[in-house]
């Protein structure tokens, strides 16, 4: 298997890049080098120029996971546009960039952590919930596109895990999954046959 994970410098993304060692080849990619496991390659996911010039790199991939994300806390109306957009770029941008320039071995998988609507859709997550409403309907439609290619793509929906992503919201919330108990049963029900298009953990 010929793996890629991006945001490979997160508390989810660098457990599922350890879980993934040993079984085949494994790319890496994340922003903040000092945080990245060794092997890993510089990415900006919401510079297309970089992400193209990435996935030129490298051979198609039998799964891709995009564990990139950024989160804010804040009333709508005292939201600065600079934060609504580092989300967005996060979430959204960055995804649809990856999907843009990704490029799959026929059966390839790709797999998106989302977020349970319910959870996210409160007062003082509206670019956070916007962004993973948006992730949901950017892959229900890249799903149908890519069949013809044979690709899949999968939306993982995760409950609260004890990650950096929680630093800004002032710590995870008891009971959060840890980040490795989070990678490995997500990366079981993304790599189950037949492919799931949403898993709920
Ligand atoms: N933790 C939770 O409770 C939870 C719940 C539901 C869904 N999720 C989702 O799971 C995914 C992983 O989150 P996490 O909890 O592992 O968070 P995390 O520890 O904060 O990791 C986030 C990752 O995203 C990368 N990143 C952010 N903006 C980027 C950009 N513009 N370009 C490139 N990389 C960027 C960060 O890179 P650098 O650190 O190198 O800057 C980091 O590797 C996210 O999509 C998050 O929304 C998490």
């Amino acid at each position: 298997m010929r793996s890629l994970v991006i945001g490979a410098s997160g508390g989810i993304g660098g457990a599922i890049a350890r879980l993934l060692f040993g079984r085949g080849e494994v790319f890496l990619a994340a922003r903040r080098m000092e945080k990245a496991p060794p092997g890993a390659v510089r990415l900006e996911v919401t510079d297309e120029l970089e992400v193209h010039a990435f996935f030129q790199s490298l051979p198609p991939l039998d799964l891709l996971v995009y564990a990139v994300g950024a989160v804010e806390r804040s009333p709508l109306r005292d939201l600065p546009r600079s934060a609504f957009e580092t989300v967005l770029g996060a979430n959204l941008t960055g995804a649809y960039l990856v999907l843009k320039h990704a490029r799959f071995t026929p059966g390839g998988r790709g797999v998106f952590l989302g977020a349970y609507p319910g959870y996210v859709r409160v007062p003082g997550f509206a670019a956070y919930a916007a962004a993973k409403a948006g992730l949901e309907a950017l892959l229900d439609v890249a799903r149908k596109e890519f069949r013809r290619e044979g690709v899949h793509l999968i939306l993982v929906r995760l409950p609260a895990v004890a990650t950096g992503l929680w630093t800004p919201l002032g710590g995870p919330p008891k009971g959060a999954l840890s980040p490795e108990e989070a990678a490995s049963r997500l990366l079981s029900e993304a790599l189950k046959d037949p492919p799931p298009e949403v898993v709920e953990i």
